[in-house]
């Protein structure tokens, strides 16, 4: 067989399944969709079809596909110079350290470069713990930072069980999450009990002596689109100040417009100590995540080493992707289009959950969205326990998204009971419509498990 020569989609399966070891799943039985090429929202399958794509793949594709500015700019880049040793400087590296400063809120004026989400949240953890001194991070249940052993540490659901004891000297507390508020409690009576317990938890474990970090997703995305009680950034951001210890805010998800802001905690008008990202910053275009330390930590770094580095920090052609990208969400103006259709988005899902009864919250801030499944409103029974396993071929949102596939529309199967509606920035309200309406006749698949 000559190189050149393309696949057939059979084939393509077959080598895969037989040589590729797939991420996150049993591998018995696979047939992975074959996918061709994309242009902006949408995909086109090896199977002649095309795909509206609703998750931006795995809430990453912020500008749509194959978007010309950012495909030139790695070509330019990568017949110039592909990449050099992490020690040296590019123009390309220059410039997107200087667009982080400017885009990123407060004084976070410096950023250090890795190759994903993961690697951007280790990077924060051996920052806090350089630092401080100390060796204490808090988590949160339900979080998702990561897959290397510190990042799954600071994670917490099944797919770290295989692993654990992972890093040491990492703790979790309970969720800012209304529907099923861990303390019972109601929002506002409540005077963010969740955020208290923060607190609490902090100086049972030794306070402002031994706690180095807290560790959130401003909106936890994958643990199931949870969106805080408006205060409750606010007052963690106190509570780390007072007891001398790092916020660390993971933005993998949430940055980069996916929340109708350039940063989800924008919308608390907070600034932590330390911001990771990854994804939208290339539109997944290359490999690249970003820590970003606010001015007194990297000040730090005068006087003590960076210990810390990859191989690929700062790799030539990710910087020219991030600055093109970048420079596309500007052009575009596609963060205030995230807020805009966002509101659209939202309007779309209440008529939903009005329909249909198995929906049982609706939630999200700009175009990160999600619809809770249930069983039942009265005792919001999950449609399935999702932190207990992954998601299986036949439980209801599995076979929701089946269904919506068959329809040519795909939507992303999280690790929660949540159907998770992230489309790509660049959006329109038809496109939308559209979406909506597959998911409308989807949802007959959940209500006719709805028991109340
Ligand atoms: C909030 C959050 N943090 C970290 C990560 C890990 O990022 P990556 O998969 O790029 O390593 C993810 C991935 O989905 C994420 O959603």
């Amino acid at each position: 067989m000559s190189k050149t020569q393309p696949l057939d989609p059979e084939t393509i399966i077959k080598y895969e399944t037989d040589h590729v070891l797939y991420p996150w799943t049993h591998q018995k039985g696979l047939k992975p969709f074959v996918a061709e090429k994309g242009k902006g929202n949408y995909i086109y399958g090896a199977d002649g079809r095309k795909y509206l794509d609703f998750s931006a793949q795995f809430v990453f594709s912020n500008l749509g596909h194959s978007d010309d500015r950012v495909v030139k700019a790695i070509a330019d880049q990568a017949a110039k110079l592909p990449s050099v040793n992490s020690q040296w400087a590019t123009e390309p590296k220059a410039r997107l350290g200087k667009l982080l400063s400017d885009i990123t809120p407060g004084d976070l004026t410096k950023s250090f470069f890795s190759t994903g989400g993961t690697e951007a949240n280790e990077g924060a953890m051996k920052i806090a713990r350089l630092v401080t001194g100390k060796q204490k991070i808090i988590s949160r249940y339900r979080a998702y930072h990561g897959s290397t052993y510190g990042s799954m540490s600071m994670s917490a659901e099944f797919r770290n069980w295989a692993y654990e004891p992972a890093v040491p000297g990492v703790l979790h507390c309970l969720e800012p999450y209304c529907y099923r508020c861990p303390f019972g409690a109601t929002y506002p009576a409540c005077d963010l009990r969740c955020a208290q317990h923060v607190e609490d938890v902090i100086c049972r474990e030794g306070g402002a002596r031994r706690v180095a970090a807290f560790i959130a997703e401003p909106i936890m995305g994958p643990g199931g689109i949870i969106v805080p009680p408006d205060g409750y950034w606010q007052r963690v951001r106190e509570i780390c100040t007072k007891h001398e210890i790092i916020l660390i805010a993971d933005e993998v998800m949430t940055g980069f417009g996916r929340t109708g802001k350039w940063f989800g905690v924008e919308h608390w008008n907070v600034v932590p100590d330390v911001l990771t990202t990854a994804k939208g910053i290339t539109s997944g275009y290359m490999p690249l995540g970003a820590t970003c330390v606010r001015k007194w930590v990297a000040d730090k770094f005068e006087e003590i080493p960076y210990l810390h580095g990859h191989t690929y920090s700062g790799h030539t052609l990710a910087m020219a992707a991030a600055v093109a990208t970048i420079d596309a969400y500007r052009q575009d103006d596609l963060i205030n289009n995230s807020a805009k259709m966002g509101e659209y988005l939202k309007v779309k899902m209440h008529e939903l959950q009005d329909k249909h009864p198995s929906v049982g919250e609706v939630r999200g801030k700009g175009l990160f969205c999600g619809m809770e499944l249930v069983k039942s409103r009265k005792t919001r029974e999950p449609s399935h326990e999702a932190l207990m396993e992954p998601p299986r071929p036949v439980s209801t949102k599995m076979k929701i998204i089946g269904k919506m596939m068959q329809e040519g529309v795909y939507i992303l199967a999280g690790a929660a009971s949540v159907l998770m509606l992230t489309p790509p920035l660049s959006i329109t309200k038809d496109e939308i419509d559209h979406a909506m309406s597959v998911v409308d006749k989807a949802l007959e698949i959940s209500d006719a498990e709805y028991k109340d």
